[in-house]
């Protein structure tokens, strides 16, 4: 089935993309891949950050469960291919062009490779040295995506005490940069006030400006906090959604995903999305509110990712000009000495010119 979209993004980063490629700006050394954001997943361990990813990437991949399943950050490139009907496959750094078609032997994958490396050291639960993983699909847009460790309170078993901040510290090198879009997850069966994700966004971003608040586990919150008291900071859930208690400038999405039972029974993507359509529709506490399920929160990444985008604009306008006055000094510098192909020059750079142009005003205009 159709996964959830990134609509309008995957065809405004395609055209940037195609733009900057075609300046001669090469995939290893991209102004793009600087310029655009990433988006980090933060939060409490079990609180639902891979659910969530995935979730929003449409498709079922990663490894997830009670206890510590994400045990290495997973660093995701997906990557927009043209054709529409090709066939959407994983890579990994690790096995570099090994193309990986099946979604669930990519889970594996992803699994095997934690283990294969935590296995080295001993007594070993938690690792910063990322894996790598590149999705090719006709329906994402170029983007980076983390999936992270949960932070913890205390110390793992097993495990020295410098663990909690070692866990805190790897996920700080993720948010801190200004590109990167942090998903605060906190799950609606716990107390708010002991949120790590708001904790640790408010650390990098005080003001709020890159952090969207995630509320999981709507479903299987703690009876009776959903429009009074209990968890939910005063006034129950509810109030938090509605932006009246705890307000984030970017607000909170309400999302419900599939529980251990219906991982077990191996419940499909499509069929997670419509029960929790089904929920926000028909639970009395959430039905008149808009900002729930997993729709909704793709809908709102990829409009902060068009606005971030747009706000980067004059920075590639500015590399696409200079990239132009380069050739034409270029051109200039060569002078009379090769006056036989002036005229051909000056025809290609001035049809790289127009394309340019036209590209930038489709991407402003809409
Ligand atoms: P992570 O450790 O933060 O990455 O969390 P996971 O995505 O691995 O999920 C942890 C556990 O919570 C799994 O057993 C999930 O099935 C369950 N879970 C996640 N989101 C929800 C939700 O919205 N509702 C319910 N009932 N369970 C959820
Ligand atoms: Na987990
Ligand atoms: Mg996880």
């Amino acid at each position: 089935g159709e996964p959830a979209t990134f609509g309008a993004v995957v065809g405004l980063v395609n055209k940037l993309q195609q733009i900057c490629t075609q300046l001669g700006d090469t995939a290893g050394n991209s102004i793009l891949v600087d310029k655009l954001s990433s988006i980090v997943v933060v939060g409490g361990q079990s609180s639902g950050k891979s659910s969530v990813l995935e979730a929003v990437v449409g498709r079922d991949f990663l490894p997830r469960g009670t206890g510590i399943v994400t045990r290495r950050p997973l660093v995701l490139n997906l990557v927009h291919t043209d054709d529409p009907r090709a066939q959407e496959y994983g890579e990994f750094m690790h096995r570099q062009g090994q193309k990986v078609y099946d979604f669930e032997k990519i889970r594996q994958e992803i699994e095997d490779e934690t283990e294969r490396h935590l296995s080295k050291s001993p007594g070993k639960v938690v690792s910063p040295i990322p894996i790598y993983l590149t999705i090719y699909s006709p329906v994402v847009p170029n983007l980076t995506l983390v999936d992270m460790p949960g932070l913890t309170k205390v110390a793992i078993e097993g495990q020295p005490q410098s663990i909690v901040q070692d866990l805190e510290d790897m996920c700080k090198q993720y948010i801190k940069g200004d590109n990167a879009i942090i998903l605060a997850v906190s799950p609606a069966n716990a107390d708010l006030a002991t949120s790590d994700a708001l904790r640790l966004a408010k650390e990098v971003d005080p003001l709020g400006e890159r952090t969207i608040g995630v509320l999981t586990k709507i479903d299987i919150m703690d009876k009776g906090t959903d429009c009074r008291g209990g968890g939910g900071a005063g006034g129950g859930w509810r109030d938090v959604l509605c932006g009246r208690s705890l307000r984030l400038r970017h607000g909170w999405v309400g999302v419900v995903n599939r529980g251990q039972a219906d991982i077990n029974k191996k419940m499909n993507m499509k069929d997670a999305r419509a029960r929790e359509g089904e929920f926000f529709r028909t639970t009395e506490s959430y039905r008149d509110l808009d900002n729930t399920g997993t729709t909704y929160l793709a809908n709102k990444l990829s409009n902060h990712l068009i606005s971030e985008i747009t706000r980067k604009l004059p920075e590639i306008q500015s590399y696409v000009d200079k990239t132009i006055g380069d050739y034409k000094s270029q051109l200039t510098s060569l002078g009379s000495d090769v006056s036989g192909n002036r005229g051909k020059m000056l025809h290609l750079i001035l049809t790289l010119c127009q394309k340019v142009e036209k590209a930038f005003t489709r991407i402003v205009e809409g």
